[in-house]
């Protein structure tokens, strides 16, 4: 696939690869990259897979942690990354290798995903994130992940995140295809949530989750679920395993940052933000989706 380099308004540029003008980060370990993605809707599902999909850096690390304890009905912490399940960065015979039942994830257009999947039915969890809080976590991944060879400053990222010049292309156009996705397909089973849902009130998003994969537990399972998926928790044990792969600056993975909502309040200047505003009210016209971008 050509790599590309994304130039930002003061000419700074970010480096991607180009599927026929969508976007996807540079997957150095995966040989025959642009094979393996045109091949993914033919890949081979499980009925008894689940399947997380998301836009990047709305909580899947999170969401993909308490999926894995659920379906394997124990809480305990998951000893390897979600990369290793993550349909865009594998190659087919490696997820053809996964034990079932296999949590998969990925955020690519629901359009690239294995088209078995809606025959067969399988499960899948949607979560969004609100696009103030997303940009502001893009920025630290774009920033500190070596492949993207990205040194941009943030007021002109702002500009770069509102017209999808990032990989996996913009979140308004991956949200509102994800809302087309549900509307158009009211018996499939989907499951949405949310990263502020689940920030206020984790163990109530989990119980939903668990409910939805019916998975028979009682209270006190889903409680040290949710405890072990803390954010604390998942920074402290999980960063470890982060650290080999992604190939972070300086060795240092961020992939567990703040895990807040509202962190944009203190990278958007009050142009940045109304900026945001004007261009979310005309790329959203229509949309039913509602982001909360703080809770209360
Ligand atoms: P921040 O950069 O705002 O901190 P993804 O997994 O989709 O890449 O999303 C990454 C974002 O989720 C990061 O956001 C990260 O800190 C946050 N995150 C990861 N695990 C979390 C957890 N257990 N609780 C809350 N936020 C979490």
């Amino acid at each position: 696939m050509p790599v590309k380099k994304l130039p930002d308004d003061n000419g700074t540029t970010l480096t991607v690869v180009d599927l026929d003008g969508y976007y996807l980060p540079i997957l150095y370990e995966l040989k025959d990259q642009e094979e393996e993605i045109r091949s993914l809707p033919n890949w081979k599902v499980r009925t008894d897979d689940v399947m997380i999909c998301t836009y990047p850096k709305s909580g899947t690390h999170w969401l993909w942690e308490i999926v894995k304890m659920l379906v394997q009905k124990k809480a305990e912490r998951i000893q390897t990354v979600k990369e290793t399940a993550m349909l865009e960065m594998i190659a087919q015979e490696a997820c053809d290798k996964i034990p079932s039942p296999r949590v998969l994830n990925s955020h690519v257009y629901f359009e690239y995903l294995p088209k078995d999947f809606v025959k067969g039915k399988c499960k899948i969890v949607y979560a969004m994130r609100n696009p103030k809080d997303v940009a502001v976590s893009f920025f630290h991944h774009h920033s500190n992940i070596i492949k993207y060879d990205f040194s941009g400053k943030w007021g002109d990222y702002v500009t770069r995140f509102l017209k999808g010049n990032v990989d996996y292309g913009s979140w308004f156009e991956y949200t509102r295809k994800w809302e087309k996705v549900m509307a158009d397909n009211p018996d499939y089973p989907i499951l949405a949530t949310t990263f502020e849902d689940m920030k206020e009130d984790a163990l109530r998003e989990v119980t939903r989750i668990a409910k939805f994969l019916e998975v028979d537990c009682d209270q006190a399972f889903l409680q040290e679920v949710t405890d072990l998926c803390h954010f604390d928790k998942m920074k402290k044990e999980k960063n470890a395993l982060e650290e080999q792969v992604d190939g972070w600056k300086d060795g240092k993975p961020g992939m567990y940052r703040k895990g807040d909502v509202g962190d944009w309040k203190n990278w958007f200047t009050v142009a940045h933000s109304e900026h945001f505003n004007s261009v979310y009210r005309e790329k959203m016209k229509g949309s039913k989706v509602q982001p909360r971008f703080t809770l209360c």
